[in-house]
């Protein structure tokens, strides 16, 4: 199969993604390249995804054997890799029950279900506000983008979801949480919101309402979880202990998957029947998880995450401003972020410009000191 050439275009495509000037055909390790041979360095990861990088030897024999042994089953039976990594999860989350999906927004999507029922299901049926974080993104589904307070991405789609409330401010959160909040929906950074740290201080009050009023706290840790921040799960650094958390993107390396964790009561609210996924949990997005989970939960590892994320948030302040964020996990200020990314591409640097000012740098969590010094070789170059 030959991907086509980055000038040829097709009139196939829906236009949602608008212009992708690269078209990438093949990657190894922390590089990627186009079909016209040209070697990228990967710091956008697919978006925080490609937490091994490309082609990882060990994922890749994982998934071979997978794909020539069972790829797909559905829910109807069991699957004993969805039992290993649920288990694998269980322990590295400290949460009780486990259900899989496919993306990071259909994880959100299901824990906001999950939030309704179990208030629901406790004769508490005023209990159905959302109350999410100004900044926030956690997805575009309905629910989701009725919790994603971004009015651009809200244009043409209303009316949402009903019941979904976002303050101006973090703080201002403490204040609408209430005996009718069924959930307060968080990221510990905010990564398409600009990788902004929410206020540890504020965390804490908001989780702390929640309990005083008996709303559940529901994490997203989509991007920040499976080491991106250092820790197997962002808010581990911070002493938070969430009725639910979700998670995505890194989990499978590449591989779609996502997953909804939970305390075990609230968990019990998903009844048989009261939810489910056709593809979710099937035995290759399982391998690819197990495989993930086994490298990224290694102490060492994630050790090697906060000190190259460390010499690369270092390396980011020649390049911009307020650098932020945690682990490899980072961002910074630019004049024109669409320009600073499109010039970086050209000099062989894959970033993501978050906002008109904000660039990401989310890169694979297998980078090395090394990897980092070339960036910076790359980069010094456009200011040549
Ligand atoms: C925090 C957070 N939540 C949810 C999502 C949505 O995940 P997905 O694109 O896998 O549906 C994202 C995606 O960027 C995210 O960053």
């Amino acid at each position: 199969m030959t991907a086509s050439s980055t000038r040829s275009k097709t009139a196939a495509l829906m236009s949602n993604y608008g212009v992708r000037p690269i078209s990438l055909v093949r990657g190894k390790g922390v590089y990627v390249y186009d079909d016209m041979g040209k070697e990228y360095l990967d710091f956008t990861a697919g978006i925080a995804v490609s937490a091994l990088g490309h082609a990882h030897p060990q994922l890749t024999s994982v998934l071979q054997e997978q794909v020539a042994t069972l790829i797909h089953t559905s829910n109807l039976y069991r699957t004993p890799w969805q039992e290993q990594l649920a288990e694998r999860l269980q322990v590295l989350s400290g949460l009780d029950k486990v259900m899989f999906c496919n993306s990071g927004t259909e994880a959100n999507e299901a824990a906001l279900k999950l939030a309704r029922r179990h208030a629901y299901l406790k004769g508490e049926k005023n209990r159905t506000e959302i109350v999410s974080l100004p900044k926030a993104f956690h997805g575009r589904t309905m629910g989701a983008l009725s919790i994603t307070p971004k009015p651009q991405y809200h244009e043409g789609y209303k009316p949402l979801v009903p019941g979904c409330f976002t303050p101006e401010t973090y703080e201002g959160a403490v204040d609408i949480i209430s005996e009718n909040t069924a959930a307060c929906i968080v990221e510990v950074v905010q990564g398409e919101g600009g990788v902004n740290l929410v206020p540890p201080a504020t965390l804490h009050a908001i989780a702390e309402q929640c309990k005083r009023v008996g709303a559940l706290l529901i994490i997203d840790e989509v991007q920040t979880g499976v080491g991106r921040c250092g820790s197997f799960l962002a808010h581990h650094q911070f002493d938070l202990q969430p009725d639910i958390v979700t998670m995505a993107k890194g989990l499978g390396g590449g591989v779609p998957i996502g997953a909804v964790l939970a305390k075990e009561d609230v968990a019990a609210a998903f009844t048989p029947g009261a939810h489910g996924t056709t593809f979710g949990g099937n035995p290759l997005a399982m391998a690819a998880g197990l495989t993930v989970t086994e490298v990224v939960s290694q102490p060492a590892f994630l050790a090697h995450v906060s000190e190259v994320g460390a010499y690369l948030r270092d390396a980011m302040q020649r390049f911009g401003t307020e650098v932020s964020g945690l682990g490899l996990m980072l961002g910074m200020t630019v004049a024109d972020a669409k320009q600073f990314v499109a010039e970086a591409a050209a000099a062989g640097v894959l970033l993501t410009a978050v906002s008109e000012q904000r660039v990401r740098v989310v890169p694979p969590l297998i980078i090395e000191k090394i990897d980092v010094d070339e960036m910076v070789k790359r980069l010094e170059s456009l200011k040549a």
